[in-house]
């Protein structure tokens, strides 16, 4: 987000308080849920917890020995458990589960029954392939059913799962299977997307090499479209295991509440992918609480959430927020313009989808579009909208609110981050008034406040580090292997103290509004890819000497790559080696990292000691004036890269 977008952001004064009938119905309505929240955090969230099923209670609440924190210790409990088996025992038990559309038009329903088979189908043959508590187990699959079954049979037997997004290449997949050590993989023969389908399986071949990885389970998706290429030593088909694994019930293993749950890898500000790892108890009491509190659930909702599984939003509001709290879940495979641009609407009107849970990128999109492909479909069950992934502008907010809410569906803006879990900045629909743009204030049991540089808090009207101040039980345990970075990423600026790595504003009202990340991280539709990562990857082209990536603002994605590269001697720009720049950085990352531009430039803006002047080059992508140069080593460079920039526009 632009300096001029806050400028936009802090002349916003609509409103939009609960409508009474929204009010009078939801699951919190009485304001002194945050006061009583506040006054005694740990009471809180221990009375949260009572909504979880614990196969040992746990004998104290919270111990903060910063940065580690421990939730419900000594309490015994399994995810897949309660995400599954318990609702089985209930009411729930023949309720959809999983609701699942596959592109082509292709459609599953999994009750909870059916969900349990199967989770416990696959947890047998995990632990025929040798998975026991503690492994990691890798799983890089399409948006298919296969996805969160893997998931809750980790679960089940208390291994930890990494699951890879689908659109990272076999490069950082091997990365990341590397670095969690995992034995096995899971994934597919493919996936569709737009009609095409993604070689998935191929991408995996080419990432196991030189890993620990002893075998590949396939899910087939594409079938005869695809060549699979089975490794006969090492490849076995997800279905031929499953149809030999035994059906008897699989025994939910009692893990301990700090006990893993997964780990998920996120861009920071090195070129090395950190992995966020998340505890059993406290993340699933943190995500359960929120499908109630921000999302408000009953029973009857059909929650839609569009992230893919393969980002923490899928992880907590596709699978475990809502199966822990025994709602039906939607879950859509490919992309919203396939074979048209009212897919996403297609699948509200035909499954009656209640709650739709998407990002600001895709309501751009949508506004581009316009708004004929809205209204071709009764998007009338819809009853709650909710928007995640990088800050919303109040134009699409309003566009949301108008076309896909019917000016009746309350907005929850819900700030947060994989290393939060869940929700953190969000209203209560039925009790916080919305302001277009602004995500509002802490959720309750969240402790959140905007300090300066030297940690103190600002005082309202003013902007800075947004923190959080006290430990909440979905927070991040540790960076996988490397504790040290955990402590220094976000703990190493104020002592005892969270920081998010993002900048806010809160208002006299004490509203927060997000304004985006302070760090070199870039956000692009909603993706998080760090400056430092494509960086490295330009520079391992051989035409490359040095690059520069900043994130510039974005009409639709929030914020585009544009890469500065200054070449080898010898090489010379081009259009051609744009393009082959570009793809070089897709077949390395994934094609969410391929710069929008790349600029040629004989030199960079530095500072004397050396350091590249991030700032100046937004400056220049986004056409500003630029700012303060004296501490440029060579201001030439400046003026010579603004003309430069425009030529190649
Ligand atoms: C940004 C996604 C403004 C923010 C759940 C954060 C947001 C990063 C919002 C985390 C929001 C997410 N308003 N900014 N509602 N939601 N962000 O880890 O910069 O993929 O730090 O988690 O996205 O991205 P992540």
């Amino acid at each position: 987000m632009t300096p001029n977008d806050l400028d936009a952001l802090l002349r916003e004064t609509r409103t939009f308080a609960p409508s009474e009938e929204f009010r009078r119905q939801a699951n919190y309505n009485d304001e002194s849920i945050y006061e009583e929240a506040a006054h005694n955090p740990e009471g809180y969230w221990a009375k949260q917890a009572e909504n979880i099923t614990w196969f040992h209670e746990f004998e104290s609440v919270c111990r903060w020995d910063p940065p580690h924190a421990q939730w419900f210790i000594g309490g015994k409990l399994n995810a897949a458990y309660n995400c599954v088996d318990r609702h089985t025992l209930t009411h729930r038990k023949n309720k959809a589960a999983i609701i699942w559309e596959g592109e082509p038009g292709d459609s599953r329903v999994l009750t909870y029954d059916m969900l349990r088979r199967e989770v416990d189908k696959a947890a047998h043959m995990l632990t025929e392939l040798g998975v026991k508590k503690g492994d990691r187990v890798t799983i890089y699959l399409p948006m298919v059913p296969e996805l969160p079954v893997a998931m809750l049979a980790c679960a089940k037997i208390g291994a930890m799962h990494s699951v890879v997004f689908g659109g990272f290449s076999a490069q950082s997949l091997k990365d990341r299977i590397l670095d969690a050590g995992s034995k096995l993989l899971i994934t597919a023969d493919g996936g569709w997307r737009r009609g095409k389908v993604i070689p998935l399986k191929q991408n995996a071949d080419e990432a196991v090499e030189g890993t620990p990885i002893e075998k590949v389970v396939v899910v087939k998706r594409i079938g005869e479209a695809a060549q699979a290429g089975m490794n006969p030593t090492r490849d076995v088909w997800w279905h031929e295991l499953m149809e030999n694994a035994p059906t008897k019930p699989f025994p939910a293993e009692p893990v301990d509440a700090e006990d893993y749950l997964f780990l998920l890898y996120t861009s920071g500000t090195t070129g090395k992918p950190k992995g966020i790892v998340h505890s059993t108890g406290g993340y699933l009491v943190g995500v359960n609480t929120s499908m109630r509190t921000v999302f408000d659930l009953k029973d009857d909702d059909v929650f839609f959430c569009t992230a893919d599984i393969g980002w923490i939003t899928g992880h907590t509001y596709i699978v475990y927020g809502p199966l822990s709290a025994g709602a039906t879940v939607v879950m859509y495979e490919g992309s919203p313009d396939y074979p048209d641009r009212d897919r996403y609407w297609a699948i509200v009107e035909k499954y009656g989808a209640t709650i739709l849970y998407t990002a600001p990128t895709s309501i751009r999109m949508f506004m581009k579009w316009g708004p004929q492909y809205v209204e071709k479909h009764d998007l009338s069950t819809l009853r709650l909208l909710g928007s995640v992934g990088e800050p919303i502008n109040p134009e699409a907010w309003m566009w949301y609110h108008k076309y896909v809410g019917q000016e009746r569906c309350p907005i929850v803006d819900t700030w947060w981050q994989t290393e939060t879990g869940c929700a953190m900045i969000a209203p209560l629909p039925g009790i916080v008034t919305t302001k277009p743009g602004s995500a509002t204030k802490a959720v309750p049991g969240i402790s959140v406040d905007i300090f300066d540089d030297d940690g103190n808090p600002v005082p309202p009207g003013h902007g800075g580090n947004l923190v959080i101040t006290k430990p909440w039980p979905s927070m991040l345990r540790t960076v996988w292997g490397d504790d040290e970075r955990f402590r220094k990423t976000y703990f190493g600026k104020f002592e005892g103290i969270y920081l998010p790595g993002d900048g806010a504003y809160r208002d006299q009202d004490g509203y927060y509004w997000i304004v985006g990340r302070l760090d070199d991280v870039i956000n692009v539709s909603g993706h998080r890819i760090g400056t430092a990562e494509v960086e490295s990857s330009l520079v391992a082209h051989p035409a490359v000497a040095e690059a520069a990536v900043i994130g510039r603002a974005h009409e639709v994605k929030g914020q585009a790559i544009t890469a500065f590269v200054i070449l080898k001697e010898g090489h010379t720009g081009s259009d051609d080696l744009v393009a082959e720049l570009k793809q070089f950085v897709v077949e390395q990352i994934g094609a969410m990292a391929r710069p929008e531009e790349i600029i040629f430039t004989a030199d960079l803006p530095k500072t004397r000691s050396g350091k590249i002047m991030r700032r100046l080059l937004r400056d220049i992508a986004e056409g500003r004036v630029v700012g303060d140069t004296t501490t440029l080593a060579d201001p030439a460079v400046v003026e010579q890269l603004k003309s430069q920039y425009k030529d190649q526009e």
